[in-house]
């Protein structure tokens, strides 16, 4: 007997993003920004005629949480296409569970590379896009000693790893690397500025997530340090961070990444300010937020496309296809299923704003695994525009 799918009421999508708990800041800003991609599409007709309705549940910054969030809606609400996940421990917790049910996870967030899921579309940052051209810009306009300093979990012990690897391609050394605890305290931090006072290095990579990222710009600030000399570099200190630890903190530090709510293009002007009329004027915009919203439109396009979110059918059609994000226009790779993105640089000015250091206008091919890993080629698109 063939199956008959509900093809009446509202497409559910799941939509897991933590409310509360460590990376909360950051995570509110892509649930908020799925939720505006969703009141879009709903706005002009939803998809097919049919509205976008978001299962949510507030997984509490907690890899356990996740999977067991993960089970309910694929197991329960019976979605099946999941829009979530930010620290990569929760993403590895929720990967299985979407493997098992056969559903497709949307990814938004940079993370450490060396994975591939059939089950997943990467729409954040793979290492190629953001840790090689940092190293680059940091040891041509700073010096080549390092220090790394990360959160005691997955993806700062990784990117960690991968840095390490481009710094000595660019014959710079790593000084130390210290851990501190996911939740940590002030006297975590006295420990890494003692490092800093001892081991006196040009630049500091952190690979600190979430609210501890306040509690070390803070201490660095107290410390006296100069950032114009000796500045904190980070994939993960992003609008989010910044507004917890205030400008004072923030100024001079360095972020790679490739959105920032001060991008000048029209496409990034238009999404910075539909996402400000929604949420208030000081509600941070990431590129997370950014990635969570590209990856929506793009998923329910797909939808649209194959009229049912079949997600064995909306991959085959995500495959090589193309956004105008507010970014720039993205691409998914049907190679690795990351996608193709616009690597930037920016340096945070005295209001705790982004603005660019590094912005070659240039496309990067995913590299997921860094097999082409050399400081001097990363995997420039040469490919044309596709026109959409
Ligand atoms: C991360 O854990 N991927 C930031």
């Amino acid at each position: 007997m063939a199956l008959v799918e509900d093809n009446s009421g509202p497409w559910r999508v799941g939509v897991l993003f933590s409310q509360t708990g460590v990376t909360s800041a950051i995570e509110r800003t892509q649930l908020n920004a799925t939720l505006l991609a969703i009141e879009e599409i709903n706005a002009s007709g939803g998809v097919l005629g049919r509205p976008i309705e978001p299962v949510m549940y507030d997984p509490v910054s907690d890899p356990k949480k996740f999977r067991s969030l993960a089970e309910r809606l694929f197991q329960v609400d019976k979605i099946k296409l999941l829009f979530g996940c930010y620290m990569s421990s929760t993403r590895k917790a929720v990967l299985p569970v979407a493997e098992a049910h056969r559903g497709l996870l949307f990814y938004p967030t940079l993370y450490e590379g060396f994975e591939y899921s059939r089950h997943c579309i990467y729409t954040g940052a793979a290492p190629n896009q953001n840790s090689l051209q940092l190293a680059r810009f940091l040891l041509s306009a700073y010096g080549n000693r390092f220090l790394f300093v990360g959160s005691n979990y997955i993806y700062p012990y990784e990117s960690n790893r991968v840095m390490g690897d481009f710094v000595s391609q660019g014959k710079g050394k790593v000084l130390d690397e210290i851990y501190v605890p996911l939740y940590p305290e002030p006297k975590d931090f006295e420990r890494v500025i003692d490092r800093i006072k001892k081991t006196s290095p040009d630049v500091i990579f952190s690979t600190v997530v979430g609210s501890g990222t306040a509690v070390l710009y803070g201490a660095y600030r107290a410390s006296g340090f100069d950032p114009t000399r000796m500045p904190i570099a980070s994939l993960t200190t992003s609008e989010a961070e910044v507004a917890e630890m205030g400008a004072e903190a923030a100024e001079g530090h360095i972020t790679a990444a490739p959105f920032f709510e001060t991008l000048s293009s029209s496409a990034a002007r238009r999404f910075v300010t539909s996402f400000k009329e929604k949420y208030g004027a000081d509600a941070p915009v990431t590129a997370g937020a950014e990635a969570s919203y590209f990856q929506l439109h793009l998923a329910m396009r797909a939808v649209a496309k194959c009229g049912t979110d079949d997600p064995e059918q909306v991959l085959a059609n995500l495959r090589d296809s193309e956004f105008d994000a507010p970014q720039g226009r993205v691409r998914i790779d049907p190679e690795n299923n990351h996608t193709y993105l616009w690597p930037r640089i920016a340096r945070l000015d005295r209001n705790g704003r982004f603005q660019a250091v590094w912005n070659p206008g240039v496309r990067v091919k995913p590299d997921p695994y860094c097999v082409v890993q050399s400081l001097d080629d990363w995997s420039v698109d040469e490919l044309p525009l596709l026109h959409s």
